[in-house]
């Protein structure tokens, strides 16, 4: 695709500085729920920890290490950049069953209904719904088994389902901070600065999906 010079210099540079502003977030976060919760000192402390790790950090290096700019695996083959993918999703996914299996089990024992709230229920598609995508991931490692779409095919539905599923883990993230409990223990100011990060990551990730990644693949045969 032809581009004016100084505009795609300055695009690449807009798109490397998201980049590394996303991989920069997703650790904050990560490390800000962790000093928040301090996991291990209750059950439930583990709950926020495992999923901040599994979506806000694990995630977003999974995504954006296919990232033309800001992969931290750039010099690496393809075949790397997509062994490391898999890796890093399927241990995302065993932290948020974990997360899902902590907080239900801490439910249970503290007898309180479950499912109950927004962040409950739209936490528990969630998990649900990157675990079938973990599957669905792995008709890409062996496409002779769904011979009815092509492997282009099969890699654009992916990357848009998978798109879906960050999204849906931020509105988890989001919604988790809007709880009772995290809005009493982490109040003003950093309340706010918690909120914008889901929502930045979620923004960078998308713009980084659907124009490296999904306009590409589109205009494939
Ligand atoms: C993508 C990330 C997350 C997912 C998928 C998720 C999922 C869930 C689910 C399914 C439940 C309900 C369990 C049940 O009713 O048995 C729950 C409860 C809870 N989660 Fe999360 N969670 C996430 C992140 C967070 C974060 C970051 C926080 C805190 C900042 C948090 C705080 C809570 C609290 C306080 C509860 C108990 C109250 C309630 O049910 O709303 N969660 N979570």
């Amino acid at each position: 695709m032809a581009e004016p010079g100084s505009e795609f210099w300055l695009y690449r540079g807009l798109r490397k500085a998201a980049g590394t502003a996303a991989h920069l977030l997703g650790l904050a976060f990560t490390i800000g729920i962790g000093v928040v919760t301090k996991p291990g000192t209750s059950l439930f402390s583990w709950h926020p920890f495992l999923m901040a790790l599994a979506f806000s950090f694990i995630m977003t290096q999974a995504i954006l290490l296919f990232s033309p700019e800001s992969s931290p695996i750039l010099s690496y083959s393809r075949k790397v950049k997509v062994r490391s993918h898999w890796v890093l999703q399927g241990l995302a996914t065993v932290c948020a069953v974990l997360g899902l299996a902590i907080i239900s089990c801490n439910k249970y024992l503290n007898d309180k209904p479950h499912f109950t709230s927004w962040h409950g229920l739209v936490g528990l598609v969630t998990v649900l719904y990157i675990c079938m995508q973990s599957v669905g991931g792995m008709s890409l490692l062996y496409p002779k088994l769904m011979r009815k779409w092509s492997l282009a095919k099969l890699k654009l539905y992916h990357a848009t389902s998978g798109l879906v599923g960050y999204l849906l883990g931020c509105s988890s993230l989001l919604l988790g901070m809007c709880s009772v409990w995290f809005t009493e223990t982490v109040t003003g100011i950093s309340w706010y600065l918690a909120l914008c990060c889901p929502v930045l990551l979620a923004l960078v990730l998308m713009n980084q999906m659907t124009n490296a990644y999904l306009k590409k693949k589109r205009m494939q045969p």
